[in-house]
């Protein structure tokens, strides 16, 4: 069962988080959107205060839509809008295939569609043995440096935050989620048949998941909207709050 908090009222909007971090990583654009929206914020399986879902080696992407599920479901929540970041946007994906009918809109915040290739999945597998012997540690050394734009400084509390969010996340919950995401689907087929308002976010400087997977998803989903933060990389809630919370509010509005 996934931990979460929850923040305002109204019509209810649902943010994942990415990998390996937490539902905290919102906290600044939950604050602004609460202020019209009942805004969900869970910790994804083995991340924050959740614990990895039934012992599970791999968080698949299909577990992680199917916890959310199961949460609209203890909170009575017939739809709900989701948005997801990064491995979120990935299993926000899961949820649009397994699961359309309880979404009222779709939010792909600085991810993807692609699945990883061959290469990518060793690499994925290859960590996931790495944080077995050296602990959260492996992966927050690795990810900090990539996480925000260049122009944001070193010293930046940022990167504290950043990295406090990952070492405090547990090294099962770091490989079940790396497993997850080196099985999960290219989802690049499905794209078309996404019927939902759209919002597809990207960070001009992301370099994690570089801008041009977020215009092919654009290119690919009928309708869709698409807002590149200028000077923003891939934490574009924590980089950019103010406008990462105002195009959310322009596509959640639009969901009527
Ligand atoms: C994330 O930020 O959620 C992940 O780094 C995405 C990925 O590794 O594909």
């Amino acid at each position: 069962m996934l931990h979460y908090r929850e923040l305002g009222s109204g019509k209810p909007v649902i943010l994942l988080h990415g990998f390996p971090l937490s539902s905290q990583i919102w906290e600044p654009v939950a604050q602004r959107l609460a202020q019209t929206y009942r805004v969900i914020m869970p910790d994804l399986p083995g991340h924050g205060a959740s614990n990895t879902a039934r012992g599970a080696a791999a968080s698949t992407m299909e577990l992680i839509a199917g916890e959310v599920l199961y949460l609209m479901g203890r909170l009575g929540l017939e739809q709900a809008a989701v948005a997801g970041h990064s491995m979120g946007g990935y299993a926000a994906l899961a949820l649009a295939r397994i699961a359309p009918h309880r979404l009222s809109g779709l939010a792909l915040v600085t991810t993807q569609a692609r699945g990883d290739t061959p290469e990518g999945k060793q690499g994925r597998y290859d960590l996931a043995e790495k944080v077995g012997q050296g602990g959260s540690a492996v992966v927050a050394t690795a990810m900090a440096p990539k996480l925000f734009a260049e122009s944001v400084h070193p010293d930046s509390p940022l990167y504290e935050q950043a990295d406090a969010m990952m070492r405090a996340t547990p090294a099962e919950g770091i490989q079940a989620a790396l497993r997850g995401m080196a099985e999960r689907a290219d989802s690049r087929e499905m794209l078309g048949k996404i019927t939902v308002p759209t919002l597809i976010l990207a960070g001009q400087q992301d370099r994690v998941i570089p801008a041009d997977r977020s215009e092919e998803m654009a290119a690919a989903i009928p309708g869709s909207r698409l807002v590149v933060i200028e000077g923003a990389g891939h934490m574009p809630m924590l980089e950019r709050p103010e406008q990462t919370a105002g195009a959310l509010a322009s596509w959640l509005a639009a969901i009527g």
